[in-house]
């Protein structure tokens, strides 16, 4: 017996790094998950899984949100997982930082993750149960140079906050992970410089970086029954980085 058995969930970003994992290993504990991502290419994968679809979604899209929401409804019956997972980082410098810049990554990290609630929390809401998880960012908490990603992260934490106390009543917990450095194609960058790669790990107090794993595993405590009193709750998953 699986710990999601019958369950129907969706994964933003499904497609990539922490999201595949969070795919793969919801999947083998028994829901039926639809990985929600962008790139279409990598979607074809997911499709070739048990128990995993893929779909496309932008998730900075009301619309395409509205869209993914209903068939999924309409396909299934009933939601009763969402993890808020997709997301784009930068380094940018503050001086660097356009309009521009600023807004893409706070429609992508935040509007995402609030449009997901937007549209799947109403249906969870009349099942009288559900689960979001939704993941933020070490740098939500910590000054690390990350700027405006940092900015967007640190949106995910008061959303998720809200969204907790708001839809709590009516069965729906809603509950936040913050990643440290995962080992995932967004940080291709650090990993490929053995020096950059040193020093992070000497800095971290469990002395190695994160796998996909360490969070896909937080993600299913949260998303199932284990959890069932947790709402509103942060989860901080960096070996220990951002308590020093
Ligand atoms: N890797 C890390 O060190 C780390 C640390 C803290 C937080 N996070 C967060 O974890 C999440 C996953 O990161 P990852 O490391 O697996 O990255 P990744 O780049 O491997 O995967 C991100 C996925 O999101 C998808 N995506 C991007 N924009 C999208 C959009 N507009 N709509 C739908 N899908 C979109 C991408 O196509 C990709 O499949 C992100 O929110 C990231 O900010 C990662």
């Amino acid at each position: 017996m699986g710990r999601l058995d019958n369950e129907i969930a969706i994964v933003t970003g499904g497609a990539s790094g922490i999201g595949e994992q969070i795919v793969d290993l919801f999947s083998q504990e028994g829901a039926t998950v639809i990985a929600a991502d962008i790139n279409e290419a990598a979607l074809e994968k997911a499709n070739n899984k048990d128990n995993v679809v893929g779909m496309k979604l932008n998730v900075a899209s009301d619309e395409e949100w509205a869209q993914v929401a209903k068939e999924i409804k309409e396909r299934y019956g009933h939601i009763d997982i969402l993890v808020n997972n997709a997301g784009i980082s930068s380094e940018k410098a503050f001086k660097d930082i356009d309009l521009e810049d600023w807004q893409k990554m706070l429609a992508i990290n935040g509007f995402g993750p609030f449009a997901g609630i937007k549209h799947i929390a109403p249906y969870m809401s009349e099942q009288k149960q559900g689960s979001i998880v939704n993941i933020s960012s070490y740098t939500a908490q910590i000054g690390q140079g990350f700027n405006h990603y940092s900015a967007s992260k640190g949106a995910v934490r008061a959303l998720s906050r809200a969204a907790a106390t708001q839809f709590g009543r009516s069965g729906v917990r809603v509950n936040t992970l913050f990643p440290g450095i995962i080992d995932t194609p967004m940080t291709q960058g650090l990993s490929e410089s053995k020096e950059l790669l040193n020093q992070l790990i000497q800095a971290t107090p469990l002395q190695r970086l994160g796998k996909p794993d360490d969070i896909a595993k937080a993600a299913l405590f949260l998303a199932s029954d284990d959890s069932s009193y947790i709402t509103g709750a942060e989860i901080v998953i960096d070996g220990g980085f951002s308590a020093q």
